[in-house]
């Protein structure tokens, strides 16, 4: 019996495959490679010294996810693959809706003719909108503010409609927070394609020489320093909530959100602080206006998790820094 993993060879994904097979757990990845490289699943091998199967395949190509599921007997599917970046989903939403909710169905309707009804989905925090107050709990309304959200909402609605249907599937909807750090080793680590928009692949270019200066977006917030506030949740702990989600699922049928974070809010500025200790030098920022469809601050509730997976983060933001940058510097050019 095997795990599928759908966008195995991407920044979460990778993390992933290495703790399930370190956990002697089989797996299956299945990713088209349009924003990772087969580099990852190479790497994935060299850490565990195990060799994951690999299909490079889309998951809107029907008869190819037929054949994977022909070929493997899957138990269960982690379900990573998607487009997540959110100012190219405003400009792109036909191929964002396309790609993140056709992928789905496909794939959802492709398990159901294999009699596989466990899904654990890579949601996010993102699924809060702009008006709940922090800390986020998973009981709270969702929505969104552009078309990656609205991804994530929809989807989260189709899986609990599939339930609904059919109530032997188990479906855990995991709320990631703001995912960063690396793998230990330096092999593994988050590899964007072009400018990042995220602060800590940026901080993180900043510091290795290939971009100038940080802007910061915003230094009026209602926060302790005036910079925005998030829940940044090292990548390994990340993997290893999915691991428990998979045992939940594993022993529960229905539909569970769960957030995936610290429940800790760190600014702009501490997150600059702490990558400088990191890197041993200063980062060149300065003060921009906000960004469009920021909030304040946003960071998790990990009750849930905690109550029902027994899992919570280990590892703090000096540690993220530190195996981001640890990451950089053996892969200045990414993977
Ligand atoms: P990523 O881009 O590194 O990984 C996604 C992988 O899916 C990529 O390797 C890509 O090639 C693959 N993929 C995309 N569409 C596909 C398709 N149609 N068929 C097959 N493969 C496809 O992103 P990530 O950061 O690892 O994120 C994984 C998931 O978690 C995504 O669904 C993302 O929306 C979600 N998420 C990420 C974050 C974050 O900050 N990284 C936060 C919240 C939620
Ligand atoms: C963003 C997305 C969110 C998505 C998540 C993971 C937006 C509005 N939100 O979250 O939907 O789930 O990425 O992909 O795009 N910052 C700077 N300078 C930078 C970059 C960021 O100051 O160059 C600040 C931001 O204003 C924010 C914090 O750093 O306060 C974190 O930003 P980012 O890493 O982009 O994550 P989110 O905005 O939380």
């Amino acid at each position: 019996m095997a795990i599928l993993i759908t966008g195995g060879a991407g920044f979460i994904g990778s993390h992933t495959a290495v703790e399930l097979l370190n956990a002697g757990k089989e797996i299956v990845i299945v990713d088209n490679l349009s924003n990772s490289k087969a580099e990852a699943v190479r790497r994935i091998a060299q850490i565990t010294g195990k060799e994951p199967k690999f299909y490079q395949a889309d998951l809107l190509d029907r008869p190819a996810m037929e054949q994977i599921f022909n070929e493997n007997n899957i138990e269960a599917v982690v379900h990573f693959a998607g487009l997540k970046a959110v100012g190219e989903s405003v400009y792109k939403p036909l191929e964002y809706y396309h790609n993140n909710i056709t992928g789905t169905l496909v794939l959802c309707d492709v398990m159901r003719s294999h009699g596989c009804k466990k899904i654990v989905f890579s949601s996010s925090a993102t699924v809060y909108g702009m008006n709940n107050p922090v800390p986020f709990k998973e009981g709270m309304p969702t929505s969104a503010t552009n078309p990656y959200g609205y991804t994530k909402v929809m989807i989260e609605q189709i899986l609990t409609d599939l339930h609904t249907a059919d109530p032997e599937w188990s479906v855990v909807l995991l709320r990631y927070f703001n995912p960063i750090g690396a793998h230990k080793s330096g092999l593994l680590g988050e590899d964007p394609n072009g400018i990042p928009n995220n602060l800590l692949p940026y901080i993180s270019q900043v510091a290795i020489g290939k971009l100038e200066c940080l802007s910061i977006f915003g230094n009026d917030y209602e926060t302790h320093d005036g910079t925005g506030v998030r829940d940044y949740i090292h990548v390994v702990d990340l993997a290893l909530g999915h691991l428990k989600a998979l045992s939940y699922a594993e022993t529960h049928t229905g539909v569970e959100a769960v957030n995936l974070g610290t429940g800790v809010g760190y600014s702009v500025l501490d997150v600059v602080h702490s990558f400088e200790k990191a890197c041993g030098k200063p980062i060149n920022y300065h003060i921009a206006p906000r960004r469009a469809g920021d909030i304040a601050k946003n960071y998790a509730d990990p009750a849930k998790a905690r109550e029902l997976f027994g899992w919570e983060a280990q590892l703090g933001l000096d540690e993220m820094c530190q195996d981001l940058w640890n990451f950089t510097v053996k892969n200045p050019q990414g993977l």
